[in-house]
């Protein structure tokens, strides 16, 4: 006999639990997560970090889910980064490939989903293949309504910025803009998010306490979830975001303000 899961103890009773505990009418418009662990995931059962990466990209379809059922407007996934080029060349093929073969298998159902996806990041600098199939991926969802996946793919915050201010000088050069018209809100229309709004949560998973060069110009009021260190990408589910979320509700964003509450 089950008696966790007929004392209502049982982890998707719990699941259940924590998302009628949500308030359906403040969900975070944007989610951004660092889905960090992967490498970890795996050493831990003495297997190759391919492996791990693998389970990685298993755990995103129930938050890809999860998003879509809460209403979320944008998911930003980072799935590669400009410094992780660093890494072996074989792991580096593995993650190409994993992307190539995860956009191939869940475009149907994401589609189905009124799941628009989007790629943020220096997609022409990556394998001619997987460039495609994210470019694939882009055209076929372009038209849906429903939630935004956006994949930060061969992205790093200070290259897009850097990238910024290229277009920006460009443009003031070639008469297409001026220094007047130059502002906060306008840098932003020149980075890869343009468009997007600022993301409102920002999760990220194994206990790293940093940003690892993401989002660093659209994050400056973000709220920021870092979970446990034994708590490891491929181990994050709904229950887990659920958490995230119900951790976002109880913030108090002030933005540089006072709480209005205690404004009197
Ligand atoms: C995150 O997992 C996935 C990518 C960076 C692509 P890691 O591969 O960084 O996992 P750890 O940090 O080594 O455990
Ligand atoms: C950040 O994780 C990049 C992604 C999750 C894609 P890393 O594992 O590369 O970051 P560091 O090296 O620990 O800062
Ligand atoms: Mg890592």
């Amino acid at each position: 006999m089950d008696w966790k899961a007929l004392l209502g103890l049982g982890s998707s009773s719990q699941t259940a639990r924590l998302f009628n505990k949500v308030n359906k009418k403040h969900i975070p418009k944007h989610i951004a997560i660092i889905m960090d662990g992967n490498g970890r995931w795996a050493k831990a059962r003495n297997l190759p970090r391919e492996t791990g990466h693998r389970q990685g990209v298993e755990a995103l379809r129930s938050i890809i889910e999860t998003c879509v059922e809460l209403k979320v407007d944008h998911l930003t996934l980072f799935a590669f980064s400009t410094e992780n080029w660093k890494r072996p060349e074989r792991e580096i093929q593995a993650l190409m490939s994993l992307l190539v073969e995860y956009l191939h298998k869940e475009l149907p159902e994401l589609h189905k989903n009124g799941v628009k996806i989007w790629a943020l990041g220096d997609i022409d600098g990556l394998p001619s293949n997987t460039a495609q199939e994210v470019r694939k991926a882009i055209k076929h969802t372009e038209k849906n309504k429903g939630l935004q996946v956006n994949i930060a793919i061969n992205y790093g915050s200070r290259a897009e910025i850097l990238r910024a201010v290229r277009n920006i000088v460009e443009d003031i050069l070639g008469h297409r803009l001026s220094i007047t018209e130059l502002s906060e809100d306008l840098i932003l229309c020149y980075l890869y998010t343009a468009g997007i709004p600022d993301p409102d949560l920002l999760i990220r998973t194994s206990g790293e306490m940093r940003l690892s060069n993401f989002l660093l110009y659209q994050a400056a009021y973000t709220e920021l979830y870092f979970t446990d260190k034994k708590l490891l990408w491929p181990d994050f589910d709904k229950r887990e975001l659920l958490k995230a979320i119900l951790e976002y509700q109880k913030r108090v964003r002030k933005y540089g303000g006072i709480d209005e509450q205690d404004g009197g």
